[in-house]
């Protein structure tokens, strides 16, 4: 089987704040993208990386591509994405050649994933697993509330039981038909799907939870910006 890793960058980073689109925004120097290319081709399975890149930076990341050191045996592909990720995941999967039979999709806002969690989840779809997702416990309690005002106190609704609640990291590992599939059939309105194993629960197919790691936390907030640096800092050290 071969497998292909899709990576949403088209993102314009709007709570990390002003300035480039997230994923060319530099950690130590360089761009989170590459770091998350750089994880998806650290997997010997995966034999081809599609990025997907924000309006106009395609040749900004074709030339970041060129200009960075990444391993001879993976292909890449640059197209550009839509205005939601649920969309620049859509034209990713539309890119991809015949013969790949296994999809990752990896947020590039998760630049330091380790390849041990890649090959997991590879691993998980290749024993059979259509759908395979890397999750953590929360350390958080979570309330269900009732959406008020920014500024209003929100009723609390429910309290779901913290044991048997998940945080969902990417890379998700997918058979590609059932990916491909979930995307042409479940019709999600606004922002779209924050996750794509969601859209292949809507199809009545079964979705696994596989071990997260800590470092595949995403990069949303400026103080993520800090942590991501330390890491890469202690990596190094
Ligand atoms: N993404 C994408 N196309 C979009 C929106 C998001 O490819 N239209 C990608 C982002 O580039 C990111 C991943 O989806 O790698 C996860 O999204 P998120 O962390 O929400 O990134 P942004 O949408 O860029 O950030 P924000 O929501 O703060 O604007
Ligand atoms: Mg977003």
């Amino acid at each position: 089987s071969r497998t292909a890793a899709v990576i949403p960058a088209a993102g314009r980073g709007v709570r990390l704040g002003p300035g480039a689109p997230k994923a060319l925004r530099p950690l130590n120097g360089t761009p989170m993208l590459i770091h998350a290319v750089r994880a998806m081709a650290a997997s010997r399975a995966v034999s081809l990386v599609v990025v997907v890149a924000p309006p106009d930076g395609a040749a900004e990341v074709k030339s970041l591509l060129a200009s960075h050191a990444l391993p001879e045996r993976t292909d890449f592909l640059v197209i550009t994405g839509g205005d939601t990720r649920q969309e620049s995941v859509k034209l990713g999967l539309d890119a991809l050649p015949p013969g790949i039979d296994i999809v990752l999709v990896h947020d590039a806002a998760r630049p330091l994933v380790p390849v041990d969690t890649v090959d997991a989840v590879i691993e998980a779809v290749r024993a059979g697993d259509p759908a395979v997702v890397p999750a953590l416990p929360l350390a958080d309690t979570v309330k269900q509330v009732e959406p008020r005002e920014k500024g209003e106190p929100e009723p609390v609704v429910a309290t779901p039981e913290r044991a048997r609640l998940r945080a969902v990291q990417t890379p998700q590992g997918f058979d590609r038909a059932t990916l491909v599939r979930a995307h042409e059939t479940v019709a999600l309105s606004g922002e779209g799907a924050t996750d794509d194993a969601g859209m292949v629960e809507q199809l009545g197919v079964p979705v696994v939870v596989v071990p997260g790691h800590e470092e595949a936390f995403k990069v949303t907030r400026p103080l993520d910006l800090v942590l991501a640096e330390a890491v890469l800092a202690r990596r190094r050290a």
